[in-house]
């Protein structure tokens, strides 16, 4: 019976693990900032053992690069017991939800996955592939807690419902287009580093191309990638696309237009440390930014509204308001409510 109780007591709420989705993602977010300025400040050795920060110091002895490499390390490690309450907490949260459960493992094998390639990044002396797919990888631990995120938001009768959109395929298209431009944007932002002299310790190798000539390629990428979701937003508000996905793409557009003020800065700043790391930090803000414009562009069919009543015409299709969904309303609420693909005429 106590055992019952305890038990119970352990279940977790869908809004506390909304929160701590948050929480989350906000922290990988913050790490891409925390581990880039490592690499900028130059602070990589700042320790010199593990887990103490050197011989004679377990925490950081004061010096500047150590202070930077210790809080790194804090922050990795902080992180790493977040992301095991998430997953654990997915397994405990009232309903299960398989997509959530799923999501939670994928940061926990995510984060993994750049512990060790971090490790081999520092065994192999800080090579450039490899210190590139380090932040890639950063790249899709963001993107999967923005998803996440998303995700725990969306009620329990809805998550498994059908998803649809009521946008037209190549606006669909674009977006996702958009989606696709911000990958290859940012591996081609990490060839630029690879090339130019932030590499993390002086005397790194670093990869034998002109840094002119790649900046010039990752920048008139970047003016593509502009110019596609400057028409994308000129198409929505055209059509007269819910409120939601115009602040969203509005949001989108703005972070775009800073990458590209930032990234010019740090060109003709040569290289300073501070737009670079900002730029780096923005990119991860454009992806969260990105996914969930798009992910807002779905909608989902309430499979619980009586058929009969669409026939009927007591309700009707109206444009999707894409409104990040309210957890506290039921499925049959947020089905009648403006983020619903039908609502009650
Ligand atoms: C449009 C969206 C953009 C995105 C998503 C983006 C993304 C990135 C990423 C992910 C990096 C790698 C940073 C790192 O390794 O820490 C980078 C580097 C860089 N980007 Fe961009 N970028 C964008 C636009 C631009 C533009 C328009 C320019 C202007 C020429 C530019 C110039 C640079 C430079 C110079 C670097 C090297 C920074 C360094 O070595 O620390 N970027 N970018």
């Amino acid at each position: 019976m106590q055992k019952g109780a305890n038990l119970q007591s352990l279940r977790i709420s869908s809004r506390a693990f909304k929160r701590m989705s948050l929480v989350a993602l906000v922290a990988i977010t913050l790490l891409i900032a925390t581990g880039t300025w490592v690499r900028l400040s130059e602070s990589g050795l700042g320790c010199t053992t593990w887990p103490a920060c050197t011989s004679h110091d377990l925490i950081a002895p004061g010096t500047y690069h150590s202070l930077v490499e210790f809080t790194n390390r804090s922050t990795i490690i902080a992180i790493g017991i977040l992301i095991a309450m998430v997953v654990v907490s997915s397994f405990l949260r009232e309903t299960k939800r398989r997509d959530l459960q799923l999501l939670s493992i994928g940061l926990l094998v995510g984060y993994i996955g750049e512990a060790v390639l971090g490790g081999i990044t520092v065994l192999l002396k800080l090579a450039p592939p490899l210190v590139a797919a380090h932040l890639i990888l950063g790249l899709i631990l963001v993107a999967n807690a923005t998803v996440l995120h998303w995700q725990a938001g969306i009620p329990d009768g809805l998550a498994t419902s059908n998803r649809s959109t009521l946008f037209t395929t190549p606006m669909v298209a674009l977006s996702s287009l958009m989606l696709g431009m911000f990958w290859i944007m940012s591996v081609l932002g990490t060839i630029v580093t690879g090339t130019g002299p932030h590499s993390g310790k002086p005397g790194t190798p670093r990869f034998h191309l002109s840094l002119g000539g790649m900046v010039q390629i990752h920048g008139d990428v970047g003016l593509v990638f502009y110019g596609i979701a400057i028409a994308f937003f000129i198409a929505l508000l055209g059509q007269k696309a819910p409120k939601d996905t115009i602040r969203r793409t509005h949001i989108v557009v703005i972070l775009l237009t800073l990458q590209g003020i930032l990234g010019y800065s740090i060109w003709f700043t040569k290289f300073s440390v501070i737009p670079a790391e900002m730029h780096t930090f923005g990119a991860a803000l454009l992806l969260i930014a990105l996914i969930r414009m798009k992910m807002g562009m779905h909608t989902y069919e309430d499979t619980q509204l009586d058929e009969q009543d669409i026939h009927d015409g007591h309700l009707e299709c109206q444009p999707i308001g894409s409104a990040q969904p309210d957890i506290s309303l039921t499925s049959a609420e947020y089905a009648s409510s403006s983020s619903s693909a039908v609502t009650r005429s």
